[in-house]
């Protein structure tokens, strides 16, 4: 390990803090330009699910370049891109935008309802409250292991219907009416597309299992009704997000977020009304979940 960089845990189940890193190195243009600082921010990630990066001013096309070098960068459907940059989009709630909530104000993984869900995202912070606008993630790894031997032979098995649908056809779900600031594109039909994805995938890297189901995105599980599913969805809902799996970022500017979407789910809390807050999000591509039952 490099002495002048550190990477400190923040919580037992997920999250570190890296500073003295600089990862414009790794936009230089050269294929093993920033290696060095890459290989931190990689193996921290794997370790810790979640990375929060201090102090990266990074500009958009140094983050889109960036984003590259941790895999393809996924253009994602149904939300407004940056005109300049279409493979950012702002997350934004300005000042005078009050008791609105806003965007991924409740639990979820990224798009969890594609055929191939993203697997890391990258948060930029540029414009914060004074305080306020934290982000919460939850490791499902420790969820899933969390939970007694007959329930995750109950759950292996299962797989559950995603789908986009507060995004599509059918109108704004109870976790879309979100700030206007951030442009959801409508009448989409394929948004309202389900997508059957194991409720306990494994990590395609390090071989652990997490839970994969979501309050936002995740309807019911396969072959059953709404209804049927709501007692044991709700259960593992709940469970999913217990406090001791959970850490918390308390943002700076110019703090940059990576995560791994196929084993955490997070949460922007909404609890700063009155103040802007702009963060620049890109997305990698990741690919399509394998169950516990299926290796
Ligand atoms: C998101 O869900 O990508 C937004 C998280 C945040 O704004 O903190």
């Amino acid at each position: 390990m490099r002495t002048d960089v550190s990477v400190r845990p923040v919580a037992p189940a997920c999250g570190a803090e890296i500073r003295g890193v600089d990862l414009r190195r790794a936009t230089a243009g050269a294929p093993d330009a920033g290696d060095d600082d890459l290989r931190v921010v990689r193996d921290a990630l794997r370790r810790h699910a979640v990375v929060f990066v201090r102090d990266q001013p990074l500009d958009l096309d140094e983050q889109v370049a960036l984003t590259a070098r941790l895999g393809r960068v996924l253009r994602v459907p149904y939300i407004q891109h940056l005109p300049s940059h279409p493979d950012v989009i702002a997350v934004l709630k300005e000042a005078d935008e009050r008791r609105i909530s806003t965007f991924g104000g409740s639990w979820h993984s990224d798009f969890s309802f594609l055929d191939e869900p993203p697997s890391f995202t990258l948060l930029h912070a540029k414009e914060l409250p004074e305080v306020g606008g934290d982000t919460l993630w939850a490791s499902q790894e420790a969820a899933y292991d969390a939970l007694s031997p007959g329930m995750q032979r109950l759950l292996v098995p299962l797989r559950a219907v995603q789908t986009g649908w507060p995004h599509g056809t059918n109108g704004p779900g109870p976790n879309a009416a979100v700030s206007r600031s951030v442009v959801m594109t409508r009448n989409d039909p394929s948004a309202d597309r389900e997508v059957l994805h194991p409720v306990v995938r494994v990590h395609p890297d390090t071989g652990r299992r997490s839970l994969f189901v979501n309050p936002v995105y995740t309807q019911r599980f396969e072959d059953t009704t709404v209804e049927e599913s709501r007692p044991l969805l709700q259960y593992v809902f709940d469970h999913a997000v217990r406090a001791e799996f959970t850490c918390r970022l308390r943002w700076e500017p110019d703090t940059l977020a990576i995560w791994d979407n196929r084993c955490l789910l997070h949460l922007a809390i909404n609890d700063y009304d009155g103040s802007r807050r702009l963060l620049h999000r890109t997305t990698v591509a990741g690919e399509r979940p394998v169950g516990a039952d299926q290796r």
